[in-house]
């Protein structure tokens, strides 16, 4: 099985927990997308829910595949999110942001009473931080911002590179209008001391370790699907 067909087995299992009624967070990223026309299906056959989508791509596929959506403000409480990662650890926590949607991957995670991940076998690590780690920032103060980043992952033993993320030769701006810097740190031996610290810069906007949140995991491997529960 390539590894397009895994992502669509994780989707196809996660579809099996939505419900009638529900109120749905849809995640971004190529395997998000693959729950995204599955589900689709299944409205076309009629399923009713409420989609709530992690980015401005998600909501144009799910509008093109007539998915009806709703914003967070109108629909604050998720019965389910579904999402991808680019990494997930044996506890379940996980690197996101790789399709530069972890703003609103991670509000739209925390406001689900239940969030599943969906992933290929590619995904699972034992420690984080293979992937660099995403980090969004404010454009103002961007090299303040940076230099306190290094500073205190050097406080926590970490270091690497620092990248600030580009498209087309120009800065990648998210969602939300910030900028995206991908951190080379490797192993990330205490993410949450590594989390505190980031979300206490003044600059940083969020990261994307998502740590905590996650409800089930759904890996698609060679041998199947493995599913992972905190
Ligand atoms: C987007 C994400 C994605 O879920 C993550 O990058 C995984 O993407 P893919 O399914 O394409 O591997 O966090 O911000």
């Amino acid at each position: 099985m390539d590894a397009t067909n895994r992502k669509i087995e994780a989707a196809r299992a996660a579809l099996a927990h939505v419900e009638d009624g529900m109120r749905l967070g849809i995640g971004t990223g190529s395997t998000a997308e693959e729950f995204v026309k599955l589900l689709a299906e299944k409205v076309a056959d009629g399923l009713t829910i409420t989609g709530v989508p992690t980015s401005e791509r998600t909501a144009r596929l799910c509008m093109e595949l007539g998915i009806k959506l709703s914003s967070l403000d109108e629909t604050p409480v998720l019965d389910l999110a579904i999402d991808g990662a680019d990494e997930v650890d044996p506890a379940l926590d996980l690197i996101k942001g790789g399709g530069g949607a972890l703003l609103r991957e991670k509000i739209v995670a925390s406001a689900a009473k239940r969030f599943i991940v969906i992933a290929d076998g590619s995904k699972t690590v034992d420690c984080l931080g293979a992937f660099p780690l995403p980090i969004e920032v404010n454009r103002y103060g961007l090299e303040v911002t940076r230099l306190a980043i290094l500073r205190v992952a050097q406080e926590l033993g970490l270091s690497g590179e620092l990248t600030l993320r580009s498209a087309r030769d120009e800065p990648f701006v998210t969602d939300g209008g910030h900028l995206l810097l991908d951190a080379s740190f490797g192993r990330i031996p205490d993410s949450r001391a590594l989390s505190a610290a980031l979300v206490a810069i003044p600059g940083v906007v969020e990261h994307g370790m998502f740590l905590g949140l996650t409800t089930l995991a759904i890996i698609a491997g060679d041998d199947g699907i493995e599913v992972m529960q905190s």
